[in-house]
C-alpha cells in the first residue's frame, strides 16, 4: 500500500533530503535553494505514518479483545488485551506495537508467555513493543497497567464534576494516544474490531465508542462491542455517573445527571441534523448517534469517536448557538470515520471534509443566514492563522516527520480545507459536488486513505467528467503550497455589515455603546463585533462596553473568550478575576490558550497566568497542560 513518492512541496522551502536509513528518527537535510522554486520536491513516503512504531504491512493486527479494570485509587487501567493479527509476510515473525508509560506484566500466546522487547521511550512517540510470535500464532495477549499520567487518559476527582460527588475518567486518543492506554498498532492506517468488558466501581457506568445499552444494569461490569474497523485513535472509553436520555430515535446522551436534562434541550436538533446529512451524503454507517457530555477539563470542543461523540460542557449555551459544534462531529462519521486520514498529514481529509460538511448541515437545519456568518467567522480564524504561523504550516499535506501532531493544531486543516472544497463545488455546481462526496464515502468506505489517493481519485472522477471547469495546477495549489490561492471563495454576510457599520460608528465617536441596538444579536454577531476591534482601546471605551453589554458577566464561553482576550491585551483589570475564574473552571484549549499566550507577552500578566495555570493545573488534563506551560514559565 505505501509509495515511495516525489512530493511537490511549497515554493519557499528548501529542496530537502530525507535520512530513511534510521526511519523513527529520519531527519531532513536542507541541500540548497532551487533556482526553479515552483517545483521544489523531497523525497517523502507519502503512505508511511511517521508517528508509529508498528509494523502493519508485516504482521497486521485486526482485533481487540479488551478487558480492564479501572482503579480510581491508584489511577490505572489494569487488565489485558488480546490481539488477533494477520500475517501480511510470511516469513515475519516479530509483531511491533506502540506504548506509551505502559507497564508490560505478560505476554502470552496460548496460555504460554512469550519474549517480548520494550524500546527506549522516544518523548513524543512512546516505546515500541516488540514481540516474538510463534509463526502459527494468531492472536497474542498482553497484561498490561497504565501509568497514572497516561496521556491519553483522565481521571478526575469528585471536586471537578458536576455533581461532585463520584470521580471520573475518560480517554482522548487522538492522534497518538490511544498508546498510552492500550498497547496497539496506533496507526490510523489500521483498522480494528473491538470486544471489550470494563470493570468500574458498581456505582458508575462506562460508556465507549461501540454499542452501548442505554438500559444495562450498573453493576460494575460492562460489555462493548464495535463491529466495525476503525482506527485506533477512534477508542474511547468514559466512566462516571452517567445518565442517558433519548433526543430522537437514534440520537440520545450520556451525562451526569445535573446537566442532562439541559444537554438534551440544548443538542436536540441532533436527530434532525442526522437525516439531513444522511440525505445528502448517503447512509449512516454506525447504527446509534449518541453525545457524551463531559466535565469542563475536557481539551477538546469535540471527539468524534464512533456512535458515541464526546463534548464539551462549555457549548451548552442556553440558545443553541453553538451546536455546529455538534454538526461537526456528526459529520465525522462521515469524513473520518468511515472514510480516514492515512497518516497525520492527511488530517486535512479528516477536518477539512468535515467542516466543509459542518457548513451544509448548519445551513440545510438553520438556514443560510446562520451558514453565512458562521463561514465569515471561520474565514476570519483562517486569516489569523495565515498571518502567525510559518508558510510550511498552512500547506494542507503538511509535513510532520520529527514533529508531534498535536503541536501543530490549527484552522489551516479545518477551513482552508473546507474553502478548498467549496471551491470545487462552486465550480461544478451543488448538486453534482454532492454526488460526488456520496460516491467519495461510498467508494473509500472502511478505508484509510492519504492525500495521494484522494488526488488520484479526484483525477478519475471530478477532473475528468469537469474538465473544462478544474486543473490539476489549482488543485496542487490548494493542497501543496501555503497560503490561500487567489480567486478562492470568500464568505459574505449582510447581517454583518451593519454590524460593522455600528462598531465604526461607536469607534468615531458617533454613537455610545449603550445606544447601539443589539435586539437579536446572536452569539455570531457578538463573536464579529468583538473580534474586529482594533487592538488597542482604551479604558474607557472597555468600561463603556463592559457596562453596556455586561461583557465580563458574559455566560456565553465564546464571547467570554473574545471579549477576555481583548481585555488582556488592554490589560483591562476589571475582568481580571473572570479571567482567572475562566482559566481555572475550563480546560478547553482552544478557549484557554489564546489566553495563556496573550498574558505571557507581559511580565505582570505572565506572573497572573502562572498563579493562574498553577491553580488550575491539577485539573487540566494532560494535552492542556503540556501546550501551555511554555506560557507560565
Ligand atoms: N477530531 C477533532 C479533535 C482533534 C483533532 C483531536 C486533532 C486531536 C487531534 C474534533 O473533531 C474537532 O475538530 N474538534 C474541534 C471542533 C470544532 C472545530 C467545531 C474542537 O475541539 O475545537
Ligand atoms: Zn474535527
Amino acid at each position: 500500500m505505501r509509495k515511495l513518492g516525489l512530493v511537490a512541496l511549497s515554493a519557499t522551502l528548501l529542496w530537502a533530503c530525507v535520512d530513511t536509513q534510521n526511519e523513527n528518527t529520519s531527519t531532513v537535510t536542507a541541500i540548497a535553494d532551487q533556482p526553479d522554486a515552483t517545483m521544489v520536491k523531497s523525497l517523502m513516503d507519502v503512505g508511511k505514518d511517521y508517528h508509529s512504531f508498528a509494523n502493519p504491512d508485516e504482521i497486521r493486527v485486526t482485533h481487540l479483545d479488551l478487558d480492564l479494570t479501572a482503579d480510581f485509587d491508584a489511577k490505572k487501567l489494569n487488565g489485558q488485551v488480546t490481539l488477533s493479527v494477520e500475517r501480511q509476510q510470511h516469513s515475519v515473525d516479530t509483531l511491533v506495537l506502540d506504548t506509551r508509560e505502559l507497564t508490560i506484566n505478560q505476554v502470552t500466546v496460548e496460555g504460554e508467555p512469550v519474549e517480548f522487547r520494550l524500546s527506549e521511550a522516544d518523548e513524543e512517540l512512546g516505546s515500541a513493543l516488540t514481540i516474538t510470535l510463534p509463526k502459527t500464532a494468531s492472536k497474542v495477549t498482553i497484561e498490561y497497567a497504565t501509568s497514572p499520567d497516561a496521556s491519553g487518559v483522565q481521571w478526575l476527582t469528585p471536586a471537578q464534576t458536576a455533581g461532585k460527588k463520584h470521580p471520573f475518567l475518560f480517554t482522548q486518543a487522538q492522534a497518538v494516544h490511544a498508546r498510552s492506554f492500550i498497547p496497539l498498532q496506533d496507526s490510523p492506517q489500521v483498522r480494528v474490531t473491538y470486544d471489550a468488558i470494563i470493570r468500574t466501581p458498581e456505582e458508575l457506568r462506562a460508556v465507549m465508542s461501540a454499542s452501548n445499552d442505554p438500559d444495562t444494569d450498573r453493576d460494575g461490569e460492562y460489555k462493548f462491542t464495535m463491529p466495525q474497523p476503525i482506527p485506533s485513535y477512534l477508542i474511547a472509553l468514559a466512566i462516571g455517573n452517567l445518565e442517558f436520555k433519548a433526543m430522537g430515535e437514534r440520537t440520545g446522551v450520556y451525562a451526569e445527571p445535573e446537566i442532562l436534562d439541559a444537554a438534551a434541550k440544548e443538542f436536540e436538533d441532533t436527530e434532525a441534523m442526522l437525516e439531513v446529512t444522511e440525505k445528502t451524503y448517503g447512509p449512516y454507517s454506525w447504527e446509534r448517534y449518541d453525545l457524551l457530555i463531559l466535565p469542563p477539563s475536557f481539551p477538546f470542543g469535540g471527539m468524534e469517536n464512533p456512535r458515541l461523540s464526546f463534548i464539551t460542557p462549555t457549548v451548552i449555551a442556553g440558545d443553541k448557538s453553538l451546536v455546529s459544534l455538534i454538526a461537526h462531529e456528526l459529520a465525522h462519521s462521515w469524513s473520518g470515520n468511515t472514510v480516514t486520514n492515512a497518516t497525520w498529514r492527511d488530517l486535512w481529509l479528516n477536518e477539512g471534509f468535515t467542516t466543509y460538511l459542518t457548513y451544509r448541515i448548519m445551513e440545510m437545519v438553520y438556514g443560510k443566514n446562520r451558514f453565512k456568518k458562521e463561514a465569515v467567522l471561520g474565514y476570519q480564524d483562517l486569516e489569523a492563522d495565515i498571518e502567525a504561523l510559518d508558510s510550511n504550516d498552512e500547506i494542507l499535506a503538511i509535513d510532520l516527520r520529527g514533529r508531534n501532531p498535536d503541536d501543530v493544531f490549527s484552522n489551516i486543516p479545518y477551513e482552508k480545507g473546507a474553502l478548498f472544497l467549496r471551491e470545487l463545488e462552486q465550480k461544478v455546481g451543488r448538486d453534482n459536488f454532492d454526488e460526488f462526496l456520496r460516491e467519495y464515502f461510498k467508494h473509500f468506505a472502511f478505508k484509510s486513505i492519504t492525500t495521494d489517493e484522494f488526488i488520484d481519485y479526484l483525477d478519475k472522477t471530478l477532473l475528468s467528467e469537469y474538465s473544462e471547469k478544474l486543473d490539476r495546477e489549482r488543485i496542487n495549489q490548494w493542497i501543496f503550497e501555503p497560503g490561500i490561492p487567489d480567486g478562492a471563495p470568500q464568505p459574505h454576510s449582510n447581517a454583518f455589515n451593519k454590524i460593522d457599520a455600528k462598531r465604526t460608528a461607536w469607534l468615531n465617536g458617533k454613537m455610545s455603546a449603550a445606544k447601539i441596538d443589539t435586539h437579536g444579536w446572536t452569539v455570531h454577531e457578538w463573536l464579529y463585533f468583538l473580534n474586529n476591534m482594533p487592538g488597542a482601546l482604551d479604558e474607557e471605551q472597555l468600561a463603556e462596553l463592559d457596562k453596556a453589554f455586561s461583557l465580563t458577566n458574559s455566560k456565553n464561553n465564546e464571547i467570554a473568550h473574545s471579549w477576555l482576550l481583548i481585555a488582556v491585551k488592554n490589560e483591562y483589570k476589571p475582568a481580571y478575576s473572570r479571567l482567572y475564574d475562566y482559566l481555572v473552571s475550563i480546560g478547553r484549549n482552544k478557549l484557554v490558550k489564546p489566553l495563556y499566550r496573550e498574558l505571557s507577552k507581559t511580565a505582570e500578566g505572565k506572573a497572573f497566568a502562572k498563579k493562574a495555570f498553577e491553580e488550575a493545573k491539577p485539573g487540566y488534563h494532560p494535552l492542556t497542560v503540556k501546550a501551555n506551560e511554555g506560557f507560565v514559565n
